[in-house]
């Protein structure tokens, strides 16, 4: 969507996978603190989006949301200001059908939806300073053409406050697994491409509910074409430091929803991170794979159904490069610098958790642990910079 908004992959925190219903305002101003205390911020972090339950289950005489009083008794504009104070930004979530999915099913009371109030509900985020919607479908019925008619009439209604605000929607929820459906890039920035995720490896499902890591990344990678500036396939919610997974898992999950070009959309407890969560959030050269300008995702250059090999392609002419392994035991996994498109005879190799580099006349390899990824970035050869890749950190600890 070229509203100008999301032009990388956003990145922030969402209150649902930690906490659900219960949230309040007392617990986003922490959290927001707690983003820029942690270092999550100046990472680039920027997106604190209170997920659903935030609304009073009423709307008010003159047919406006508003906040939960007891949930949020400053008010939503007042949420808004803390967050913008902080220098980041406010997303917010609601539900174009009459219910919310905590509405849906019965966590949460009432009836709060947008549809057929799209102006004026686009009025007051805009005028509660929110930057990002989180758009949920919730309802088992509607065709995809029902989808994109009502996506659509958001996408126009936030147009027209003339805000900047990304719109995140979710096709699938309770619905029949949309997201890899069409190219949803006319109608939002962001698009999930599955049913929900959860703090699980691999839970079975090829797109039905909930969806571990390794489940989502099947779905995702054949997506790749449809992911660019302003459009951007999501992978969910991210699971980092939530438990559930080991470190390697943990950091093929960051590696992975980074080189596909996924919003990095953080769902733990910020306020109380152990280090090595802190440290895989934080990885400035994954980071800058995920942020490169270009906008893509990485494209499949090879898999024989346990060693995947995946390319993107950076604008300085790099290309970053992720060997993952879906097995269990470790194993050896190659590519060469001419099956990821780059030709000549010398390029120098940085891997982005050691940060360690090495040079090669071509071949790319290394051993990884079972479900683990290691992610170089591919720097030289003729007719490619040779000079530092932009956003190349400076050292990332060694031991997570
Ligand atoms: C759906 C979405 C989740 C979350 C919940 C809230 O399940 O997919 O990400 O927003 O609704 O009820």
């Amino acid at each position: 969507l070229n509203n100008g908004v999301a032009r990388t992959p956003p990145m922030g925190w969402n209150s649902w996978n930690t906490f659900g219903c219960n949230i309040n305002e007392t617990l986003i101003r922490q959290m927001t603190d707690a983003m820029v205390s942690s270092g999550l911020r100046d990472a680039g972090y920027q997106y604190v989006v209170v997920d659903d339950c935030w609304m009073n289950p009423n709307r008010d005489s003159a047919g406006n949301l508003q906040g939960d009083p007891s949930r949020f008794p400053s008010g939503m504009k007042a949420l808004g200001d803390y967050i913008h104070a902080r220098g980041l930004k406010f997303g917010i979530y609601q539900a174009p059908l009459d219910r919310t999915c905590a509405q849906f099913f019965g966590s949460y009371p009432g009836a709060t939806g947008s549809q057929g109030r799209e102006a004026q509900d686009a009025r007051q985020f805009a005028a509660w300073g929110v930057d990002y919607l989180k758009y949920d479908w919730c309802s088992p019925s509607g065709t995809i053409d029902d989808q994109v008619r009502t996506f659509a009439r958001m996408r126009d209604a936030l147009a027209a406050t003339g805000r900047p605000i990304v719109l995140s929607i979710n096709s699938n929820s309770i619905h029949t697994k949309t997201g890899p459906q069409r190219d949803w890039g006319d109608v939002s920035n962001m698009w999930r491409t599955t049913e929900d995720i959860t703090n699980a490896w691999n839970t079975g499902q090829t797109n039905g509910y909930p969806m571990g890591i390794q489940n989502i990344v099947d779905v995702t990678v054949p997506l790749a074409a449809r992911a660019r500036p302003g459009a951007f396939n999501d992978m969910d919610m991210m699971e980092v430091g939530r438990g559930g997974m080991s470190d390697t898992e943990m950091r093929s999950h960051f590696a992975l929803w980074s080189i596909l070009a996924s919003p990095l959309i953080a769902g733990n407890d910020l306020r109380n991170m152990n280090a090595a969560t802190r440290t895989i959030l934080t990885n400035t050269n994954l980071i800058g794979i995920s942020q490169d300008p270009l906008g893509l995702q990485a494209t499949q250059v090879s898999f024989d159904g346990t060693r995947r090999v995946l390319a993107k392609r950076l604008s300085n002419g790099d290309v970053a490069v992720a060997l993952f392994n879906q097995g269990t035991a470790t194993t050896t996994i190659s590519t060469t610098a001419s099956a990821i498109g780059l030709s000549g005879g010398s390029f120098t190799l940085r891997e982005a958790w050691t940060n360690a580099t090495s040079t090669t006349s071509g071949a790319i390899s290394a051993s990884v642990p079972g479900h683990g990824t290691v992610v170089y970035r591919v720097s030289g050869g003729p007719g490619t910079p040779t000079s530092t890749p932009t956003g190349t950190p400076t050292a990332v600890p060694t031991t997570v």
